[in-house]
C-alpha cells in the first residue's frame, strides 16, 4: 500500500486546497468563472511576490558582508546536521528567517492592502501585532504565507550554500517602485563566487 493509499485507509489523508475547490464545483456551489479566478490569485499571489522578495533579499545580503557571514554559518551547520528537508527541520533556519522578515520589512511586496476598519483604532506601539504585516491579516490573511517562507528558506539558503555574492550597485541607488508588486526600478548585478566548502 503506498502512503496516500494507507492515509486514505485510515481516514487520515490530507486535504489540498486543489482538493477543497473542486469539491465546491463538483458540489455546484460554484462556477468555472469562480474556478478560473482562485487559480489565477493562487498563481500570481504566489509568483511574483516570491520572485521580488528574493531579489531583494539576495540584494540586502550581499551588501551587508557580515550578514552574509552570518548567514553562510547558519546554513553550512544546517546542511551538514539535517538529513531531510521538511517544514520541521527549515524552522532550524533562524537567522535566515530574520533575514527575510527585515527584507520583508524594508521591501515589503504588497506594501498597500485595502481593506475598512470595523471599528477605529491606533496602532501606537511598534510592538503591535499589525505593526509588520507583509501577508495581510485577519480573516483574509495571505494562504500562501508558511508556504512562502519555505519556497525562500529552500531557495536562498541552497543558494548561499553554493555561493558568496557581492554587490556592485548600492542599495540605495536601486528605488523600489509600486506596480503589482514592489519592485527594483533597475535590473540587480552582483559577483557570485563559488564557496570553496561545497
Ligand atoms: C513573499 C510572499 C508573499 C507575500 C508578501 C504575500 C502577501 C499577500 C497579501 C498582503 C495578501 C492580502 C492581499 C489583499 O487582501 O489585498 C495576500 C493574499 C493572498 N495570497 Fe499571498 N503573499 C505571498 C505569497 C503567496 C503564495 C506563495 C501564495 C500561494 C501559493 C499566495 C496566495 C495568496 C492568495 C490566494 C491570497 C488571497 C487570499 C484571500 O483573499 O482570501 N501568496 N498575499
Amino acid at each position: 500500500m503506498s502512503k496516500s493509499e494507507e492515509e486514505r485507509a485510515q481516514g487520515k489523508e490530507k486535504i489540498t486546497l486543489l482538493d477543497t475547490l473542486f469539491n465546491v464545483y463538483y458540489n455546484g456551489k460554484v462556477d468555472k468563472a469562480f474556478m478560473r479566478e482562485e487559480m489565477e490569485n493562487i498563481i500570481f499571489g504566489g509568483t511574483d511576490t516570491v520572485i521580488t522578495t528574493l531579489q531583494w533579499t539576495i540584494l540586502l545580503v550581499a551588501s551587508h558582508p557580515e550578514v552574509q557571514k552570518k548567514l553562510h554559518d547558519e546554513i553550512d551547520v544546517f546542511y551538514r546536521e539535517t538529513e531531510e528537508i521538511n517544514a520541521a527541520s527549515l524552522k532550524k533556519l533562524l537567522y535566515l528567517e530574520c533575514i527575510i522578515k527585515e527584507s520583508l520589512r524594508i521591501y515589503s511586496p504588497v506594501p498597500v492592502v485595502g481593506r475598512v476598519a470595523g471599528e477605529d483604532f491606533k496602532i501606537e506601539d511598534v510592538k503591535h501585532a499589525f505593526a509588520f504585516i507583509p501577508f495581510a491579516a485577519g480573516p483574509r490573511v495571505c494562504i500562501g504565507l508558511r508556504l512562502a517562507y519555505m519556497e525562500m528558506k529552500i531557495v536562498l539558503s541552497r543558494f548561499f550554500q553554493r555561493f558568496h555574492v557581492e554587490a556592485t550597485q548600492k542599495i540605495e541607488d536601486i528605488p523600489p517602485s509600486m506596480e503589482m508588486v514592489l519592485r527594483p526600478t533597475k535590473d540587480i548585478y552582483a559577483i557570485l563566487t563559488h564557496r570553496q566548502s561545497v
